[in-house]
């Protein structure tokens, strides 16, 4: 069983998208899924006053798999919010025990314009991002008086030890150049995290060509020479800033998915990158490819279904490639605009293509 959990903003229009694809995957490759649907995020938090209800997290731990859409949005953000959609997720995510958040960037070669970086330094990009996603000062303790505010980050060495080794497996399968990204000249969580990665990659991985790198200097080097980057590990604000970032290479945050895996491959949840985009919710006009993308991921990862992960992507680049652009990608960077296909446009061009 597959939950689909498509929360806040576009989130019910791009799992719709998704939801169609993995039908279609599933008449072609003679499976049947199946279904159901459970609330997180905003729209819990209005149904049950709760971002994660009981009966959604009970949902998620019967699924096999979970494919999310988004969550959030300006009318549960008040500065003074006691629940808010965000916190759905990060419950899901911390109660599942889904510690590895994987975030490939691959830019598409016919839509490089659409990147605002110059196209011959994107030829040939092909990065794992691989986000710690359940520790760190997300995570930590929180307190606010009126004058002060404190966010604990926090790592254990077991913590670290369990993505840094999940991240040399999959540089294992690649091109085998590990970089591990932290703030070890300022923070301490950062000093435990470069040791540990230096006690286990080279005992561990000696195939693997590792290097440290400070998040700052990451930041600037993930534009200036995006193509040495292979498996990239990181913890787990670095992660989320560092793949927005990064997903300027793939021309926009719409074409970026994720797996959020723990220690079983059964129970991953699959989502896009990107957030619940609130300003476009409802025009039908959103990306849906990402959350497509991120299907092919699911199949991939929880269900062991590599052929069919694979026709979703080359579906999906099929359909880029005959120019079937959503405003995000049609717009950006174009010297005269393409014209941007429909949510559902893109639905259907993935469709074609499979
Ligand atoms: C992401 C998002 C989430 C995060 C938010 C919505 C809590 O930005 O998945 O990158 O920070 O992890
Ligand atoms: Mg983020």
């Amino acid at each position: 069983m597959i939950a689909v959990l498509a929360g806040d903003g576009i989130g019910g229009e791009v799992t719709t998208e998704a939801v169609r694809v993995l039908e279609a995957v599933a008449a072609r490759f003679g499976h049947s899924f199946e279904i159901q649907t459970g609330l997180i995020g905003g729209v819990a938090i209005d149904a049950t006053g709760e971002a994660l209800p009981a009966a959604t997290l009970a949902l998620s731990k019967r699924a096999d798999a979970i494919l999310l859409g988004a969550v959030g949005g300006p009318k549960w953000s008040a500065p003074d919010a006691k629940v808010r959609p965000e916190q759905g997720l990060l419950g899901l995510r911390k109660t599942l025990g889904l510690f590895a958040n994987l975030r490939p960037v691959v830019p598409h070669p016919t839509v490089l314009h659409a990147s605002p970086i110059k196209a011959e330094l994107l030829h040939g990009v092909d990065i794992m991002v691989v986000r710690e996603l359940t520790g760190g000062i997300y995570f930590g303790d929180k307190t606010r008086t009126a004058t002060e505010a404190v966010d604990i980050c926090r790592y254990t060495v077991v913590e670290i030890e369990r993505v840094v080794r999940l991240a040399g497996r999959l540089a294992m399968a690649r091109r085998r150049k590990l970089c591990s990204i932290d703030k070890a000249n300022v923070l301490e969580t950062s000093r435990l995290w470069r040791a540990t990665v230096e006690r286990i990659m080279p005992v561990e991985f000696p195939d693997v060509k590792f290097e440290h790198m400070l998040v700052d200097a990451a930041a600037m080097h993930l534009l200036k020479r995006p193509r040495d980057f292979d498996v990239i590990v990181t913890e787990n604000m670095f992660g989320d800033i560092l793949t927005d970032e990064a997903s300027m290479l793939a021309g926009s945050l719409g074409m970026l998915p994720s797996a959020s895996l723990g220690a079983a491959t059964r129970g991953g949840l699959f989502e896009p990158i990107h957030g619940s985009a609130p300003d476009i919710a409802g025009r039908g006009i959103a990306n849906p490819y990402a959350t497509i993308l991120s299907t092919a991921m699911l199949l991939r990862y929880s269900l062991q279904l590599e052929a069919e992960a694979l026709a979703i992507e080359a579906a999906v680049w099929r359909a880029v490639e005959s120019g079937a652009l959503p405003a995000d990608l049609a717009t950006a960077g174009a010297a005269t605009a393409a014209a941007a296909i429909t949510t559902r446009a893109a639905g259907d061009a993935v469709l074609a293509g499979l």
